[in-house]
This record gives C-alpha cells, sequence and structure tokens, in this order.
C-alpha cells in the first residue's frame, strides 16, 4: 500500500508464538488493565476505554493486541496510518508479560507492518529519558536517536525529558538483509 492510500490494512502478522491482531470492543478491560498496571502506568499515558474504542476505529489510528500462542499479553497503539510522507507514529507499546524477548519480537512485527504492509518510510516515537528498558530496546532493534525534547513531560510535579528515535526502511532493509545472509532471524 502507498502512503496516504485510502484505506488502512488491518494488523495481522505473526511470527513463531507472538502476533499481532486489530483490538476488539471486547478487549478495552484487558487493555486497561495491561495500561494501568503500575508497571507500565510508569511510561505510558492513561487513556479512558472511550478514548481508546474511538482510537478503534478512528483515521489514521491502529490498536492492536500482541498475542502470545493466542492468548493476549500487551497491546499497542499507532498514529498517522494514513499520513502521505509515510511517517508512522509508535504512539504506545504496553505488555503485561516482559522480559524473554517478547518485546524485541513484538516490535519486530511492528517494524513489518510499517514497512511491508503500509510501505511507510519512517516508523518513530517518544520515549521518556528514564525508560531504561524501552530504550535499550529500540536502539538494539536499529532506531537512531533524533534529538530531545527537554523537559516537555511531567509526572507528579517532575518535568523529564522525551528522546525521540526513529527508524527508515532502508535501515530496517538494510537489517533483514543482513540478518539473512548470517542465516538468522531479524
Ligand atoms: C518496553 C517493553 C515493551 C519491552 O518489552 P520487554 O518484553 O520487556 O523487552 P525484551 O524482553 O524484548 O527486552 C528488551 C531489552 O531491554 C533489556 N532490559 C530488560 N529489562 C531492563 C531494564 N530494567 N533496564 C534496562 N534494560 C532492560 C533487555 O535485556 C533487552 O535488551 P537486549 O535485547 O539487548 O538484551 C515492556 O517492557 C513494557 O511494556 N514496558 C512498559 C511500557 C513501556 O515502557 N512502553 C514503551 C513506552 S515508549
Amino acid at each position: 500500500m502507498a502512503p496516504g492510500g485510502e484505506s488502512v490494512p488491518p494488523p495481522r502478522l505473526r511470527r513463531g508464538r507472538l502476533a499481532l491482531r486489530p483490538t476488539q470492543p471486547e478487549d478495552c478491560a484487558f487493555v486497561l488493565a495491561v495500561e494501568r498496571d503500575p508497571d507500565n502506568a510508569r511510561y505510558v499515558g492513561q487513556w479512558t476505554a472511550a478514548r481508546h474504542r474511538a482510537c478503534m476505529d478512528g483515521a489514521g489510528w491502529v490498536h492492536a493486541v500482541i498475542e502470545e500462542a493466542g492468548e493476549p499479553v500487551g497491546y499497542v497503539v499507532l498514529q498517522d496510518a494514513d499520513d502521505p510522507d509515510g511517517n508512522l507514529l509508535l504512539r504506545r507499546i504496553a505488555l503485561a508479560r516482559k522480559g524473554g524477548g517478547r518485546g524485541r519480537a513484538a516490535l519486530i512485527l511492528i517494524m513489518r507492518y510499517c514497512f511491508e504492509v503500509l510501505g511507510f518510510h519512517r516508523l518513530w516515537l517518544y520515549v521518556a529519558e528514564h525508560n531504561k528498558r524501552a530504550l535499550r530496546l529500540y536502539l538494539g532493534l536499529g532506531f537512531v536517536m533524533e534529538g530531545t525534547a527537554r523537559e516537555c513531560a511531567v509526572e507528579g510535579g517532575q518535568r523529564y525529558s522525551m528522546h525521540v528515535l526513529s527508524l527508515l526502511e532502508g535501515e530496517y532493509r538494510l537489517r533483514l538483509a543482513t540478518a539473512r545472509h548470517r542465516r538468522v532471524q531479524l
């Protein structure tokens, strides 16, 4: 699909035990529980069920559940999937079950969706400067730090900065080709 095309293909991808599928209204309780988990609430904004539902069928929004062996383990929200310039914003990712490379595998599915399904040029995101686990995940998959929005966010009266990171299609393809050459999975 060309960036900014008429309809956004649904996120249906699989990689081993992990899969992405469109979030359904009945998944709302799960999504809110993951979002409100104190280990996640420190790093992701807190939305109402109505806001999540609006995202599920809002133009340019992609809301997906991350499943492992058929069980929901997290969710992801993507924004600007109708951007004519081909920039997809990874607005939110949160897992109920973390570690063991789950986040990495989920992000690879999101990269595939962005570059291979949508045919987009750039996948980008904001990450809080103190979110070391997420930073390590993004940098480990080849995301490049573009800059820092200094002291742009506030929580509990404390200001903090957000880094802007992105991955370009060419960087993704090079990574994929290198992995194939080495006969390993990305
Ligand atoms: C960010 C998140 C999706 C990553 O998923 P995950 O399953 O924990 O990630 P992985 O197991 O794939 O590990 C990712 C990397 O972080 C590293 N890591 C794990 N815990 C860490 C910690 N406390 N500090 C720093 N790095 C850590 C891992 O070793 C791994 O790096 P490596 O591949 O170089 O070894 C998940 O932790 C999460 O939901 N966090 C809360 C919400 C959040 O922060 N969302 C992102 C907002 S931008």
